[in-house]
């Protein structure tokens, strides 16, 4: 690995657009006990493209609601804020997310796809374990793969030598660093950190190939890695994205056991199913 090319690599991440308007305003409101539909409503209302989203969501098949929601206040009040949030911030990431990433052998739309995989998954664990960060959780969990935006173009330029480690038995994630200097999950970090995301997705994203590594806030890293696990068994995530079987140790922490993932693993297909309706 040279210093060179790690420089390079880091200040690669300039050229990546800011996080997406909508998304960053939602960011704060979804993390905030004290939002409510007066609140939302205020950030909402002179943003045009945002209430659209919102309301064409909330009308989708997804919701299934019997009468034709009009009102941004009409749409929280029947559908809760949190998930509606929730997915009008997916939405509004989909733009950078989708694009095709040939460093990992990722076409069109299979990044954005795992991402959101992750994220249902992560909402079914943060929901079956009580987690109280949920929407952290939740955030990092659709970005935690971000960083391959970045280093999509570097693996490229080395992907015979990457390819030639994994052949040696080194994880994908590991080979990119011994290559590059830096991982995906790295660089995704500090992608978040550029977009002054707060520290504790910074780290889960930073994380999610090497849970162990966590020092505070393990349950955010830890959902987040065995969630993206459950993402690998649901989709073909491309060159290096099958993801290696959850770490024994996160998984004692949490107290999960393989039929736990199993169970999870189909409610999250299920949950895809269904929102394949509005994404
Ligand atoms: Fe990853
Ligand atoms: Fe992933």
């Amino acid at each position: 690995m040279d210093e060179k090319k790690l420089e390079d690599i880091v200040g690669r991440i300039r050229s990546v657009p800011a996080m997406p308007a909508t998304a960053a305003r939602l960011l704060p409101l979804l993390s905030d006990p004290a939002a409510d539909t007066r609140r939302i409503e205020d950030v909402l209302r002179y943003d045009p493209g945002l209430t659209a989203d919102l309301l064409k969501i909330a009308n989708s098949a997804y919701f299934g609601l019997p009468t034709r929601v009009g009102s941004v206040r009409q749409a929280v009040m029947l559908l809760g804020w949190k998930r509606l949030l929730q997915l009008v911030m997916t939405l509004s990431l989909s733009g950078l997310m989708k694009q095709p990433l040939p460093g990992y052998d990722l076409p069109r739309g299979a990044l954005w796809r795992h991402s959101v995989a992750v994220s249902v998954a992560a909402d079914r664990l943060i929901a079956r374990l009580k987690i109280p960060d949920g929407d952290a959780v939740f955030t990092a969990a659709l970005l935690h793969d971000v960083g391959k935006i970045v280093l999509a173009h570097f693996v490229r330029e080395e992907l015979g030598r990457i390819e030639a480690l994994v052949a040696k038995g080194l994880s994908f994630d590991v080979a990119e660093t011994v290559a590059l200097g830096v991982n995906h999950a790295g660089i995704g970090g500090k992608l978040l950190e550029a977009w002054s995301l707060p520290p504790r997705l910074v780290e889960a994203v930073r994380l999610h190939h090497d849970p162990e590594g966590c020092v505070r806030d393990c349950p955010v890293s830890d959902v987040v890695h065995v969630a993206n696990a459950i993402g690998g068994r649901l989709d073909l995530p491309g060159r290096g994205g099958a993801a290696p079987e959850p770490s024994p140790e996160v998984l004692d922490r949490l107290g999960l056991e393989e039929k736990d993932l199993e169970e999870m693993t189909l409610s999250t297909r299920r949950e895809l199913e269904r929102l394949s309706e509005v994404l």
